[in-house]
């Protein structure tokens, strides 16, 4: 008897011993989105070692001198009126409001949010991994840096950058006030760029992923290279401030 308690507790320390490296691991790196999901109709791409490996990949085209002066001179005027047009047409649909607090994510040097401010919905941001004053500030779409239910409508034209889709949408739905929009722009017909981490085929995985929202519309656009638009209301009744 004795001898069947000892190798027990033998085992008992041993497994807990083993079990230490993980401890330590989950201890080290607490803020790791979930692992990626993958279906038929959403696919991560293979190739990034980690997390860092991957940010890294994003800011490599993102801090290039040469493009953020494009991106902000010759590029700047051609994109505004095209996103304008995009949420003059939301604002139509009532999807879109002046009094809207709005947040573009993944906004880079914010043509999206100037094209909000110009057309009247003036208390707009961007978010994007480096940030661009007074347009955008820093963050990761994984993590967004803002509070619950803080957004009256959100705008993404980057979901094929998400390395965890999951975590994208989550974010979305957790800053997002109920009954709160969200729109995104999707690439079905053809593949995104080399810095996408993720590749869509259809709508469904979209639909399944915004668990806590219903589907409003999804329509064709053309949106350099994005050639879908999804919209989302986020479920719950709205809040009126007394
Ligand atoms: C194709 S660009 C889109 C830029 C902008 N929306 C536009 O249409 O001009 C993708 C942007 O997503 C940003 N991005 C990539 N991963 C991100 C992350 N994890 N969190 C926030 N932004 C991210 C990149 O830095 C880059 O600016």
């Amino acid at each position: 008897m004795k001898v069947t308690k000892a190798l027990i507790l033998r085992c008992f320390l041993a497994s807990l011993f083993l079990s230490l490296p993980f401890v330590f691991l989950y201890l080290l790196f607490p803020q790791q989105p979930h692992h990626p999901i993958t279906n038929k109709d959403l696919k991560i791409r293979p190739g990034y070692s980690s997390y860092e490996a991957y940010i890294q990949r994003q800011l490599n085209k993102t801090l290039n001198p040469k493009l953020r002066k494009i991106w902000t001179t010759r590029d700047w005027n051609r994109k505004i009126p095209v996103f304008a047009r995009f949420f003059e047409d939301l604002k139509d649909k009532s999807l879109l409001r002046n009094s809207s607090k709005a947040l573009c994510i993944g906004a880079r040097v914010g043509q999206e949010v100037e094209a909000l401010r110009r057309i009247g919905v003036v208390d707009s941001v961007g978010m994007d991994l480096v940030p661009y004053p007074p347009l955008v500030v820093k963050g990761d779409f994984h993590n967004q840096p803002f509070p619950n239910d803080t957004f009256d409508f959100e705008f993404s034209n980057v979901f094929d950058h998400a390395l965890y889709p999951q975590r994208f949408v989550a974010e979305i739905e957790r800053t997002l006030k109920p009954d709160g929009v969200c729109v995104l722009h999707v690439a079905l017909s053809r593949r995104a760029d080399k810095y996408s981490a993720n590749d869509l085929f259809s709508v469904q995985p979209l639909v399944e992923l915004f668990r806590h929202s219903t589907l409003v519309h999804v329509r064709e656009v053309d949106g350099f290279g994005l050639d879908t638009e999804v919209a989302f209301r986020k479920k719950g009744e709205p809040r009126h401030h007394l």
